[in-house]
């Protein structure tokens, strides 16, 4: 595979806590296709959510190379790494962490302010229409369902066109059935636009509709 095609190059990627103790990301070496779906599983505290602090460079390595498409995380300073986050990363959590106080389209317009050539409002209603939320665009966090909330959370990621989309534990507040139609919506959404997509799950389902799985175990990929 040549370079060019990777969204996600990691050799020897390490990342250690507590001088060395915790080994939480250990000699991790991982590749990912441009376009591609892969599942990250693995037992808790084997270095899931570290592993993708540092993909989006909210976190630093302690060893190893770590490259993201052009960029290579390791010498990206503070303004590097603010607009990459904004360029390039989309991010989803097991809780949407959407803003209380904003609507459903204020909070999908948030990471657009200040960009030129974009419309937040048509974007943010495009968005979430694709989200299948279009009438509820309007509406309060606190006024929407779990599932809901989650797929504000993904328009919201989707806003800047992000290259690479990350997401950890998305169905995990969810009961079985607004977790499946969630992953339905990843899936369309990976296809339709040709996002890289990384999500760490528990979630079973996830695994059989991902392009590949990823098994982690003590900081590093086992299999
Ligand atoms: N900032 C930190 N300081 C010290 N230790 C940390 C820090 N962040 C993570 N760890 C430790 O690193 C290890 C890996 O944590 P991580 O959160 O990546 O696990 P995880 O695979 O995401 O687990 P879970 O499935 O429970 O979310 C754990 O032992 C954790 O306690
Ligand atoms: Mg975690």
């Amino acid at each position: 595979m040549s370079n060019a095609a990777l969204a996600v190059n990691a050799k020897g990627l390490t990342r250690h806590f507590d001088n060395g103790r915790v080994k939480a990301v250990d000699a991790l070496d991982l590749e990912i296709a441009a376009g591609e779906f892969v599942a990250i599983k693995g037992p808790s505290g084997c270095g899931k959510s570290t592993l993708l602090n540092l993909l989006t460079a909210i976190d630093r390595p302690d060893g190893g190379s770590l490259h993201v498409f052009e960029h290579d995380i390791r010498t990206l300073d503070a303004a590097g790494a603010d607009a990459y986050r904004s360029n390039d990363v989309g991010l989803v959590f097991q809780l949407h962490n959407l803003l209380p106080h904003l609507t459903a389209i204020e909070n999908v317009q948030l990471p657009m302010m200040g960009r030129k050539k974009v419309k937040p409002n048509e974007r943010a209603a495009e968005l979430l229409t694709r989200v299948g939320l279009e009438a509820r665009i309007n509406a309060l966090p606190t006024t929407l369902s779990g599932g809901e909330r989650q797929r504000v959370a993904v328009a919201r990621a989707l806003a800047n066109q992000p290259r690479l989309l990350l997401a950890d534990e998305p169905t995990g507040a969810l009961d079985s059935q607004t977790g499946a139609a969630l992953i339905d919506l990843f899936v369309e959404l990976q296809r339709d636009l040709g996002t890289t997509l990384v999500m760490v799950t528990h979630d079973e389902r996830v695994a059989e509709r991902a392009n590949r799985v990823v098994n982690m175990l003590d900081g590093k990929v086992v299999g």
